[in-house]
């Protein structure tokens, strides 16, 4: 619940009541009071909850003879102490050190007759992967072990030689229930252990100090490499009886998380099976853990759209749009502002501030560029004949003032504040919708400044914020893009970055939005956009971040997209998707923005890059210049869409879980929305109902909707992901069925669109 925000000035210190930086975040049950962790070996176990992933725990070792002490994996250990042994008699009443787990004590086994003999009972029978000897010999003397028959198998030979050192046995791949050591002569064992069916495990175990509600977990468990063979994450209530959640790669490089069924627990493990190696130590990095909503938190609570998918829907362009030539020479629909400008309301431009200035102190002179002398940094320059022409294909202009520690660097500043006011104060008087010749509607103060300190950056967003507004009210200013959700990665994180005193001077939070998500090997993929552990959920901290300290403020979402092949160019990245995915997962991302409740999603990129095929390189609406801006899938689909419900809005959900997400789409949107799904549909012109899973998931769900009295379903459209005409198909029978108020869906990955007629007459609908 946003806390009201009361402005004091104090000495000259503003100081801002109910204020949080960290407003976004939930915080990682590791992170609370009173946990501790303990590890089976090794040392600082306490790294894994220090909120860096780069620091880690080390175990000991098992192997040669680092395990004799751990009374989890030493299947013999305190087996003499037990009375399990026994040595022919002539022994000394040292026999419970053949056991003890310290090899500094000495058992001493003498000869009884002709034989020194010592047998020990396997305390639990089972499959012996390694039996360790450290003992002191005169003669030869022979470890047999017997099965289950009593079947005797000689499985190593000791002599003098040996003295002294850990020898590891790992042939006694067999139920044994006893062991014998025989000789001629008198000899020592400082100890005597054994691996078994487990083998060498290590476990670091977190204990949360209460129960709590776990439903996902992440963990940075990389164990090192060719360490362990297998990794077990594990929960328990009392830190005694465990219960085996997921089976982890433990060669998985990057932070993995995992969503579990929620339960309430008090201890969190990670155990892993070591492979049978000398002085193999096991890593582990962090261990965070949340409820089932995970470190996104729960869903924004939904509100109806006030903005129609036509006006949310945006593009990202660039000066001539792939061209190399000035957007007002691009006179067809083929390419440029007017083939971007079918699917979008708005664009966004990288506007490179080192193209506007050689040096931030400087003057930009937009007036010299007007009388066709170009800007301070480029004699050629024009960006009103460039911004004209956007303006003509109907797109409203976003210019994303671009600048960086890279192009910009912090010591080129001579007065950061200032010369970022006077910037800003140009920007202006000069594009202004009120001020200036109305060719910008809207500016971010940076596109992704990630590079600079955090303080800097802070005060050039002052500086400019104010110098934007101090010309021009009509403007809409933004800050630079950035995220709520981590404050370890000190990079992007807006609690450093948007203050008390550089907010009061922004209209509209900036954010940036990808749907990738890290693999069970660690790789990073693009995903669904509804999948739990998506990136793409970010908007829910960065909405409670706002809704804390900005509430008043609109939330643009000026990136995302997804990268994928087709039209003959091809996607390498491991985050590439399929161009049916590309597609459909942009509807589908779009209804999620819609019901986020953002007021602009602009889609990243207008084109693919003509030069690469990397991340980034295939986001195109459309592909790249060298293959003549040929639309792709996404591209359909957004104008069989816009063409369809452009002009409707989001109003509720109807459903929105597993089993299938439900929206009722409406041109006049009300003000109150619950989940009384009555309530929602009325005053529905649409719904737009799909299955919230993998594209490649052939699987399909029927729902079942109550309509209002007077409702009817009536046609509608599946959308493809195909190109062309393919890329819709008109609803049948087997898509949805209505028997009076009751209208079944078949859902599947593809979202359908179903119209809705309302008639004064209830008669039609019986
Ligand atoms: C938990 O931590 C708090 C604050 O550090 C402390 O006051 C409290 O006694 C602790 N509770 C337990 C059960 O240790
Ligand atoms: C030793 O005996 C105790 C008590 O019976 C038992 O709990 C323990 O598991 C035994 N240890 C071994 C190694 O057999
Ligand atoms: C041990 O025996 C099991 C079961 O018979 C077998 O799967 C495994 O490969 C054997 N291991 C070795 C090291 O011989
Ligand atoms: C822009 O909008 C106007 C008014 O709706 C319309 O007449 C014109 O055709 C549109 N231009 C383009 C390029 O779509
Ligand atoms: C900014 O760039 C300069 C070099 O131009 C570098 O020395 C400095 O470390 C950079 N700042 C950050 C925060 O990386
Ligand atoms: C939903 O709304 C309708 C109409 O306002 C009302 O009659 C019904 O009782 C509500 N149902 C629930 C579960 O709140």
């Amino acid at each position: 619940m946003a806390l009201l925000s009361l402005y004091t000035w104090c000495l000259g210190v503003i100081i801002v009541y109910g204020w949080d930086p960290d407003a976004g975040i939930i915080k990682s049950y590791t992170k609370m009071n009173n946990v501790t962790v303990t590890a089976t070996s090794g040392t600082h176990p306490e790294l894994v909850i220090d909120s860096d992933d780069n620091v880690n725990w080390v175990s000991g070792y098992c192997l040669p003879g680092g395990y004799f002490n751990r009374d989890d994996i030493n299947v013999l250990k305190g087996a003499c102490a037990n009375g399990s042994c026994s040595s022919g008699g002539a022994a000394k009443g040292d026999i419970i050190s053949a056991t003890d787990g310290n090899a500094y004590t000495v058992a001493h086994v003498n000869k009884n007759g002709v034989q020194a003999a010592f047998t020990l009972a396997v305390p639990v029978p089972q499959r012996l992967q390694v039996i360790s000897v450290n003992g002191i010999f005169h003669g030869i003397t022979t470890l047999s072990a017997y099965d289950e028959q009593m079947n005797e198998h000689v499985l190593h030979t000791f002599t003098p030689v040996d003295n002294y050192k850990v020898k590891n046995i790992l042939d006694a791949n067999f139920t044994v229930i006893k062991l014998g050591m025989y000789s001629a002569s008198d000899f020592s064992l400082k100890e005597i252990a054994a691996l078994g069916n487990e083998g060498c495990t290590e476990q670091v175990m977190v204990d949360l100090g209460e129960d709590r509600r776990v439903g996902t977990i992440r963990t940075r468990h990389w164990a090192g490499n060719n360490a362990a063979s297998r990794l077990v994450l594990r929960t328990s209530v009392d830190g005694q009886t465990w219960k085996d959640v997921a089976e982890l790669d433990p060669g998985a490089l990057r932070p993995i998380t995992t969503n579990i069924i929620p339960e309430n627990v008090r201890f969190i493990a990670l155990k892993y099976t070591v492979n049978l190696v000398n002085y193999k130590h096991i890593y582990s990095y962090e261990i965070d853990a949340w409820d089932e909503h995970g470190v996104y938190g729960a869903p924004v609570t939904p509100i109806p759209q006030s903005k129609s998918f036509k006006e949310l829907l945006g593009v990202n362009g660039i000066w001539g749009w792939g061209t190399k030539q000035y957007s007002d020479s691009l006179t067809s629909n083929v390419n440029g502002p007017l083939l971007y400008g079918q699917v979008a309301s708005h664009a966004r431009n990288y506007h490179s501030m080192t193209w506007d200035i050689n040096d931030p102190d400087l003057d930009p002179e937009f007036q010299e560029m007007a009388n066709g002398h170009g800007t301070q940094a480029k004699w050629w320059l024009d960006w009103d004949k460039e911004y004209r022409a956007w303006n003509n294909a109907n797109m409203s202009v976003d210019i994303s003032l671009q600048f960086t520690n890279k192009t910009v660097p912090e010591h080129l500043w001579d007065t950061p504040e200032a010369s970022a006011h006077h910037y800003g104060a140009e920007i202006a008087k000069h594009f202004g919708p009120s001020q200036g010749n109305g060719l910008v509607q809207a500016v971010e103060i940076g596109n992704e400044p990630w590079d600079y300190r955090a303080s800097f950056y802070a005060t050039v967003l002052r500086g400019m914020a104010s110098g934007l507004k101090s010309i021009d009210k009509m403007l809409t200013v933004l800050p630079a893009a950035f995220q709520a959700d981590d404050k370890e990665d000190t990079s992007n994180y807006i609690g450093t970055r948007v203050l008390p005193d550089n907010a009061v001077n922004i209209d509209v939070l900036n954010l940036h939005t990808y749907s990738f998500y890290n693999d069970n090997a660690g790789v990073r993929r693009g995903t669904y956009p509804e999948n739990k552990m998506s990136m793409f959920n970010n908007i829910r901290p960065f909405t409670r971040w706002r809704d804390t300290n900005t509430l008043s403020k609109p939330i643009w979402v000026t990136e995302w997209g997804w990268d994928a092949d087709g039209g003959g160019e091809d996607c390498r990245a491991s985050e590439c998707v399929s161009p049916k995915a590309q597609a459909l997962y942009g509807i589908r991302g779009l209804m999620l923005l819609a019901r986020s409740n953002v007021e602009r999603a602009t889609w990243y990129f207008y084109a693919n890059t003509d030069d690469c095929n990397t991340l980034f390189c295939r986001s195109g609406l459309t592909t790249s210049v060298t293959t003549h801006f040929q639309k792709k899938a996404v591209f359909y689909a957004f104008q069989a869409l816009l063409q369809h419900v452009g002009d409707s809005k989001f109003i509720g959900i109807v459903q929105e879980d597993d089993k299938g997400f439900v929206y009722s789409l409406g041109s006049n949107t009300k003000s109150n929305v619950n989940d009384n799904s009555s309530n929602v549909l009325q005053g529905a012109s649409h719904l737009v109902a799909w299955l919230p899973i993998d594209i490649d998931d052939m699987s399909s769900h029927q729902v079942i909707i109550n309509l209002p009295k007077g409702y009817t379903a009536n046609g509608g459209l599946r959308y493809t992901g195909q190109t062309g005409t393919q890329s819709t198909r008109s609803l049948h029978s087997h898509d949805f069925t209505q028997s009076g108020h009751s209208l079944t869906l078949t859902l599947t990955t593809e979202p359908m669109v179903v119209n809705l007629v309302h008639s004064q007459d209830p008669g039609i609908i019986g």
